[in-house]
């Protein structure tokens, strides 16, 4: 049986499943509300019953005070709904909201895509699980010293595994190590969130997704966002890689283009920027009513921003990331 929840003061609802944890259900909502341990230790998932009954799913070692408990203070994570609630609790809205985090994770899988790409899957501990959102970045710091800030390809559903999209680039200490000897199990520690780019969730325009190369990555953990917010506005993704490149995730991007009517994904290969660009133009008409997220390196991103301004497309409701794909 599934229940409504309501949180304020952003009036915002879904549900959430009988025996499923209030936390579970907002972060599978779309929501990003505050957390740390998932498992009752930390208090960050505290929030206000209003409205409603709950059942406690798991005992937690976190301590309530007494007025705390008396103004109806319960942890999120150790609670479900057992009747339609209303919750009282705080939502991110922006990066700036959620604090950085450093965190000690272990490789758990490295899928190596072609000698110069690869994607790389990370776990945080269970009791130390990261907040982020989606298209904001990380700093992976290897234990021979090297650092690398990347985008997080994951969605901020899930804390716990982190995914990651790496290009190798000629003589790179970080991702020769990477490349060359990663294994299972790894340590690698993580600085997150930081820089990126994050979703506009209170716009209804149409949106306009442009990728390049591994760019891909932070495109994929906005379109989860998206999907988990329930978008019905239409959404295009022109992903540009170059002729001897492979879209790595073109069964992904055609298993979405298939389940949803209001997303349509055009993969793109070329050698130069302005095909690319010609090609994205011509696909469309006028863009004054859209919104665009464009990840690129940076050289590319400000011919495709000024092609889409051109177009009719306000430069405000443009956010680019410029990356090394
Ligand atoms: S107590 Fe840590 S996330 Fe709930």
């Amino acid at each position: 049986m599934a229940y409504q929840v309501e949180i304020k003061p952003a009036k915002v609802s879904f549900q959430a499943e009988e025996r499923e944890s209030l936390l579970h259900a907002t972060l599978r909502a779309g929501l990003n509300v505050d957390h740390g341990c998932t498992n009752g230790s930390c208090g960050h998932c505290k929030a206000r019953l209003l409205k409603g009954k709950l059942s406690q799913i798991r005992y937690h070692d976190f301590i309530l005070s007494e007025a705390e408990k008396q103004a109806g203070d319960i942890l999120m994570c150790c609670h479900s709904a057992r009747s339609d609630l209303q919750l009282e609790t705080s939502l991110a809205t922006d990066g700036s909201d959620i604090p950085r985090q450093e965190i000690t994770t272990r490789v758990r899988r490295i899928d190596h895509i072609d000698d110069k790409t690869l994607r790389l899957y990370l776990r945080t501990p269970r009791s130390n699980t990261l907040r982020f959102m989606a298209g904001q970045h990380a700093v992976l710091k290897l234990d021979n010293g090297t650092q690398r800030e990347l985008p997080i390809a994951s969605c901020p559903c899930d804390g716990l595994n982190l995914e990651f999209h790496l290009h190798r680039e000629s003589s790179d200490p970080f991702t020769d190590k990477i490349f060359d000897h990663a294994k299972k199990s790894m340590p690698i520690d993580v600085s997150a969130p930081c820089n990126g780019i994050t979703l506009v969730e209170n716009d209804h325009s149409p949106i306009l997704f442009i990728a390049w190369g591994t760019g891909f990555a932070p495109i994929q953990s906005i379109l989860e966002n998206c999907l988990s917010l329930e978008f019905r506005q239409q959404m295009v993704f022109h992903w540009i890689v170059h002729e001897q490149e492979i879209h790595y995730a073109d069964g992904y991007c055609r298993s979405v283009d298939d389940a949803m009517d209001n997303f349509h994904y055009h993969p793109i290969q070329t050698e130069t920027a302005a095909e690319a660009i010609k090609k994205i133009i011509a696909w469309h008409g006028d863009f004054s009513e859209w919104r665009s997220y464009i990840i690129a390196p940076p050289a590319i991103v400000d011919n495709v921003v000024e092609a889409l301004c051109a177009k009719g497309l306000p430069e405000e409701k443009i956010k680019s990331d410029p990356i090394v794909a």
